[in-house]
């Protein structure tokens, strides 16, 4: 009983000494190892006369759990202080300033697009895409623009060589169908991309930039179109009082169809408000989606009913940031980029606009 009792004594003292994991790792093993005092103890249970086992398990087997109970006990104690350690040495003084390497701006292009997905998503839009390199049939035949149909002229499409029924995307619409193909409506995207048209000159470049807009749900009408389109374009280009002229207009894959004109004024190139206004841009073509292109989708549009449209992200970039020149684009002249170009910390949204 005594040795029991001293042997318990012991151990706990050399626990209680262990400074470090393998300190006390090595009083375990001494005491509960296989060797170990314990251990040994233990063993001799077996050839003890039933009346001695009788007394000597208990307080074998309390020595055992309270010196199992101490390892434990003190090898969580130097768990927490190694990473108490670790965590003071690694501290981050997050109040530090960021350091930003001198050179590098977002492209006016890359900042319109931001904060065009940043207004949608406050009005529950989410991101759509779909391939450059498109199929007649998701770039035409399904927006209603069959073969014979005097649109395909007016798109200046390109076509891919020794593919005949692929081109490259002349339009974002064909990322409408691809989402009413691929997903069940209530439907709400944008889709932002590049576009391809055979067409150069001063306000026109090969390649340029749209964003498509889908809505498709039940009961919905143009009234809902004009509210998104209007409260779109106010948060954009940050002038609350903008003035929008939605003329009547033409395409195939929208009945009825809207363009929109923003007005301007001559003499600061940017929008004005009420009574500032002395010039127009169009900037969208929209409407109400067709019932041909929500069928082809294979919905029933007599269930289903949604608006589209569809912006040039470059021009809205001149207008909202006074560029005149849309070839600079496209330049990469670095002092132009220095200049246009905006900080990697703008986080545009609806509520706040961005600062070039
Ligand atoms: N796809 C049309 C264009 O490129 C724009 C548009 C999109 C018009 C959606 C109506 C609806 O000119």
């Amino acid at each position: 009983m005594t040795d029991t009792s001293q042997l318990q004594a012991d151990l706990l003292a050399q626990i209680a000494a262990a400074d470090t994991p393998d300190a006390l790792e090595a009083v375990r093993v001494a005491a509960m190892g296989k060797q170990g005092q314990v251990t040994q103890l233990l063993k001799t249970l077996g050839g003890m006369s039933p009346e001695d086992r009788a007394v000597a398990g208990p307080a074998f087997n309390g020595l055992r759990e309270a010196i199992t109970a101490a390892l434990a006990a003190k090898k969580a104690a130097l768990d927490e202080a190694a990473l108490n350690a670790k965590l003071a040495a690694e501290k981050q003084d997050m109040t530090l300033p960021v350091s930003l390497p001198a050179t590098g701006t977002i492209h006016p292009i890359s900042q319109v697009m931001d904060e065009l997905a940043g207004i949608f998503a406050d009005l529950g839009f989410a991101v759509a895409s779909g391939p450059e390199i498109e199929d007649d049939w998701h770039n035409f035949t399904a927006l209603n623009i069959p073969e014979s149909h005097p649109a395909r002229a007016m798109h200046d499409t390109f076509y891919i060589d020794g593919q005949p029924n692929m081109v490259l995307r002349t339009h974002t619409s064909p990322v409408q169908i691809r989402t009413m193909v691929g997903q069940k409506p209530p439907i709400r995207i944008i889709a932002p991309g590049r576009v391809y048209r055979s067409d150069s000159d001063a306000t026109h470049t090969p390649m340029f930039h749209q964003i498509e807009g889908l809505v498709i749900d039940k009961g919905i009408t143009l009234a809902h179109l004009r509210w998104t389109l209007e409260t779109f374009i106010k948060a954009f280009f940050e002038v609350d009082d903008v003035v929008l002229r939605f003329r009547p207009s033409y395409f195939p894959f929208t009945e009825p169809s809207v363009e929109v004109d923003v007005g301007y004024s001559a003499k600061t190139g940017k929008p004005a408000g009420q009574g500032q206004v002395d010039k127009w841009l169009e900037v969208l073509g929209s409407g109400m989606v067709h019932p041909r292109v929500i069928a082809a989708c294979g919905l029933d549009p007599n269930e289903w009913q949604g608006f589209a449209f569809g912006t040039g992200v470059d021009r809205l970039a001149m207008l909202k940031y006074g560029l005149t020149d849309l070839r600079a684009f496209f330049d990469g002249d670095i002092k132009w980029l220095k200049h246009n170009g905006f900080s990697a910390f703008d986080l545009p949204s609806i509520s706040a606009g961005a600062t070039p």
